[in-house]
């Protein structure tokens, strides 16, 4: 089992047998966390402090539930309230936090690659927990472990990722994971929510929901990221979900037994019908959110291993 590194800033430098290694070890985590005792040792004696700049419900509570099944002293720092409005730069804010000597530091930020700048200014480990529109691996990972699961294997499955592929960190969490597990990757939605480049990225591209959705074993559908649209990228909502909202006709195309997902929060209504996200026999939203505190705490305890182990070195 390998995991040489530092730090988890997104999916982009990890191998895939290092992805296996969190999957392994987050299946044995979801196990513990399906027990009426909940608690391993881990993270004992260790601190995780949890940055949040960006507001988010279930990505902070999955991390802080995670540490604190696996022991760690969890303390979350307000963000909104803190010296950042009294204009406090977020590398001053970091050092700060890093002479009370935390373990493992979590980060969300607005700004895409402020959590990596981050990490070349501290001692601990950092976990990005979301930097703009770059990277969430934690994401990527759960959403890889909800598919293994469901699936059976994660390697030769056709993916369809649906809705507003531009802005969304997650969709390039998951491209970039579910490529290095070799799966065929479609991206469906508008031409003015794809990625610039997105030729590059050896996916298949459609901008009609029938046509891409028809035969895959898997649709992961995402939150229109409204805050981060700077003007008219979709006609209206109405139209929007009439053209690319996830309902049962739409749905029929994908294979029978096709999963959907969604990271959440979702809007119901606007990219996906809230009978088939509440659909049990084809929704596996609620198995992400179960997902993403399994892999949060192998993530955790395999950067804890490499701290105890190499507490000087300099690690990828
Ligand atoms: C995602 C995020 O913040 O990037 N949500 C999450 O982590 N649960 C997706 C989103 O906000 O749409």
């Amino acid at each position: 089992m390998r995991f040489d590194h530092r730090h988890l800033l997104g999916i982009e430098p990890l191998r895939p047998d290092e992805i296996t290694t969190i999957l392994d070890l987050a299946d044995q985590y979801v196990a513990l966390g399906r027990r009426r005792e909940k608690h391993a040792n881990a993270l004992a004696g260790l601190t995780q402090v949890n940055m949040f700049f960006e507001n988010s419900t279930r990505t902070q509570a999955s991390f802080e539930l995670a540490g604190k099944r696996l022991g760690a002293d969890v303390m979350n720092m307000a963000m909104q309230a803190s010296s950042i409005k009294k204009g406090e730069t977020l590398i001053d804010t970091a050092m700060t936090l890093n002479a009370m000597h935390p373990d493992l530091l979590v980060v969300r930020h607005p700004h895409s690659g402020a959590v990596d700048l981050l990490a070349q200014k501290v001692n601990c480990a950092v976990l990005n927990a979301g930097d703009g529109r770059h990277e969430h691996p934690t994401q990527a990972l759960l959403d890889a472990l909800t598919i293994r699961r469901a699936k059976g294997r994660l390697h030769r499955l056709n993916i369809a990722i649906c809705g507003d592929i531009a802005h969304s960190r997650v969709a390039r969490s998951n491209i970039l994971l579910l490529h290095k597990m070799e799966n065929r990757i479609r991206l469906v939605g508008p031409p003015t929510l794809m990625p610039s480049g997105v030729e590059h990225f050896g996916v298949e591209v459609y901008d009609n929901m029938e046509e891409g959705l028809k035969d895959v074993d898997v649709v992961m559908m995402l939150r229109l990221q409204r805050e981060r649209m700077d003007g008219g990228f979709i006609p209206s909502e109405r139209e929007y979900y009439h053209r690319y909202g996830l309902d049962a006709e739409k749905l029929a195309h994908a294979k029978d037994d096709a999963i959907v997902m969604h990271p959440g929060p979702m809007n119901r209504g606007v990219e996906i019908d809230g009978t088939i996200a509440d659909d049990i026999n084809r929704s596996v939203i609620q198995d992400q959110v179960e997902m993403g505190v399994a892999v949060r705490m192998a993530a955790m305890d395999l950067l804890a291993r490499n701290l105890r182990a190499h507490p000087k070195e300099v690690m990828a």
